[in-house]
């Protein structure tokens, strides 16, 4: 029996003086994975301001009959930042990072013949990112109900599965600048 080796004695008395250290060192490792994993499933982007970027285009979808009715039934209209301008309008892919779209969706009132834009429904918005996004094509997708609360926490994958099988020739973006 010899007795506890130096280097033995050394170490466990670091773990003991450290333990709380070590504890604490594991519980913000632990925590750094938790927020990335929401990052992950709820992409961390925020609301811009997109007023004051360049309107792309106008729809509205008003007949029960197409197939984005239920979702994106109203009237709605896509906004391009200045990264994203030029890919937009000359149909140049793919888009730079930094570029950002928006998708503002208003539920629509029928006054006296007119479709006029009532209450907020949904915010969406695209943001190139390739490193950071490379599941989904690149781009982050985050969408806020009227009273800004976020709505994507799948990652974004179930707003890419659709701008993926449906845009892919064009950078998963559809929207054409209208002129
Ligand atoms: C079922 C298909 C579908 C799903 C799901 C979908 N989108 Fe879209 N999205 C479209 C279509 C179609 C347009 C083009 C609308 C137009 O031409 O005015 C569009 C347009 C956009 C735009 C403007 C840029 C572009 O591609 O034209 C953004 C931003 C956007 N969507 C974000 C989202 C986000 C965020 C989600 C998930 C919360 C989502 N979309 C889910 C079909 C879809």
């Amino acid at each position: 029996m010899g007795g506890v080796h130096p280097q033995t004695l050394n170490h466990n008395t670091l773990m003991k003086r450290h333990a709380k250290w070590f504890i604490a060192g594991g519980a913000m490792v632990a925590l750094a994975i938790v927020a990335w994993a929401a990052e992950q499933a709820r992409p961390n982007l925020k609301q811009p301001d997109y007023r004051r970027w360049t309107h792309v285009k106008t729809m509205v979808i008003f007949d029960p009959a197409h197939p984005l009715y239920n979702d994106f039934g109203g009237i709605h209209h896509v906004y391009a930042n200045a990264t994203a301008l030029p890919s937009t309008q000359e149909q140049k892919f793919p888009f730079p990072d930094g570029s950002q779209l928006v998708f503002v969706l208003y539920d629509i009132k029928n006054v006296d013949g007119a479709y006029v834009a009532a209450d907020k429904k949904l915010t969406a918005v695209m943001v190139k990112n390739s490193a950071r996004f490379k599941d989904t094509g690149g781009w982050g997708f985050q969408a806020w109900d009227a009273q800004g609360r976020a709505l994507v926490n799948d990652g974004g994958a179930s707003c890419f599965a659709c701008h993926r099988d449906k845009a892919s020739k064009t950078d998963y973006v559809f929207s054409r600048f209208e002129r």
